[in-house]
């Protein structure tokens, strides 16, 4: 089990979030060693975390940002990041975001529609600017990954399909406040097999080759993100492949002289690293079961309540017999189950335990629902 350092955690308000910061650094210099080409650029994705903490160490390594919100702008620039590192995506934004975007001087916009495209140029033209635009290309491909977060498939809200690719690229070429830079693309998230991003790889060669032929020169290929990790060992498997991962474009993706390739990831650098703590409150027997009822509960951590999503649980408290119980929260929400049948050494009132693997998609999706307090951090 990874150490935690559980004398730091005496008096700390639980719920909490604990970032073990030596793990993160190590995934961070893991991604350092194993980029083929210095033409691979990685942003971290803000959206799996935004604590300022884990910013820091992000920025530190040297990442950039894809940002979904001026908001995500706003605390990457606060980070520390270079604007000219960010990068904006997301298929809803407002004027308002699209404006300081645009003055805030970010390096791209992943433009997701038609519309957006337009209102983009209106707005930069009339601040005497040009904003660089990579389409956000929907290329069907099945992740096989769960299905509210598969995003590259044809009837999807993201992006643009494939047919419409043509008049976009013609519209952004009459437009006078864009500059095409690139293609973006992002299939889906958790994704544990390599074989869709070759898949991916294989149709951006296609599209490559079709658009060359009519001219068009693109400075920039992003691919997303969606790396998975293994939620069930993270133990034995705290760090993701990243070598594999970028050999799967290095070997399948026919990049031009001087283009550059970029990711966005975001659980893959900080899911490892983040364990939610909770307090067993009470632990109440069942006719059949037994409850461990805990502090938190799916307002700090909704994966499980949302997507079905498994986090190991480690109870640190304790070495006793093991035995079976429900860990659940203290929501009243019939989802707000951490997990069925759990299998921890005798639970106690009183006792910590971890819920592993939650760095991503976990603190920053928190909300407030029953008039809770947002969970706290530490971080070491
Ligand atoms: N780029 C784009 C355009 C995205 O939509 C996403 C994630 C990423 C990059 C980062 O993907 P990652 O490397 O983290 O897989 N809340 C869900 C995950 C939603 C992912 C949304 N998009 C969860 O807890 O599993």
């Amino acid at each position: 089990m990874m150490d935690f350092p559980v004398e730091l955690f005496r008096g700390a308000d639980t719920p909490f979030y604990y970032y073990n910061l030596e793990l993160l650094r190590q995934t961070l210099s893991c991604i350092k060693s194993s980029i083929p080409a210095s033409n691979f650029k990685v942003h971290y994705a803000m959206k799996a975390n935004a604590n300022p903490v884990i910013l820091e160490q992000i920025n530190d390594a040297g990442l950039g940002i894809d940002a979904v919100s001026g908001g995500e702008i706003k605390a990457a620039i606060s980070a520390g990041f270079d604007p000219q590192k960010i990068v904006f995506a997301g298929v809803g934004k407002t004027d308002a975001e699209i404006i300081y975007g645009i003055n805030t001087g970010i390096s791209a916009f992943n433009v997701e529609s038609l519309p957006e495209l337009e209102v983009i140029s209106e707005i930069a033209t009339s601040l005497n600017k040009t904003a660089n635009v990579a389409i956000r290309v929907n290329p069907n491909i099945d992740a096989h990954t769960h299905h509210y977060i598969t995003t590259g498939l044809a009837e999807n809200k993201f992006g643009i399909n494939l047919e419409q690719l043509d008049s976009v690229i013609e519209k952004c070429n009459a437009l006078t406040g864009v500059e095409l830079i690139g293609l973006h693309f992002h299939i889906g998230s958790q994704i544990t097999d390599n074989t869709p991003f070759a898949v991916l790889c294989e149709r951006i060669n296609s599209l490559q080759n079709e658009l060359e032929a009519k001219g068009v020169r693109l400075k920039t290929i992003n691919v997303g993100g969606g790396l998975g990790i293994d939620y069930d060992n993270p133990d034995e498997n705290p760090i993701p492949d990243f070598k594999s991962y970028f050999e799967v474009f290095s070997k399948n993706l026919n990049l031009r002289p001087g283009q550059e390739l970029h990711f966005e990831l975001g659980r893959s650098i900080v899911a490892q690293c983040g364990s939610l703590i909770t307090k067993v409150l009470y632990v109440k027997k069942g006719t059949t079961k037994q409850f461990a009822i805990v502090d938190a509960g799916m307002t700090d951590l909704i994966r499980p309540a949302l997507y079905q999503a498994y986090h190991k649980i480690d109870n640190l408290s304790s070495n006793g017999v093991l035995e079976k119980y429900d860990v659940v929260g203290p929501i009243c929400e019939s989802s707000d189950v951490f997990q069925e049948d759990a299998v921890l050494p005798q639970v106690r009132r009183g006792d910590l335990l971890a819920l592993r693997s939650a760095g991503a998609y976990g603190e920053i999706m928190a909300s407030q629902y029953n008039l809770r307090r947002l969970p706290g951090s530490i971080a070491k």
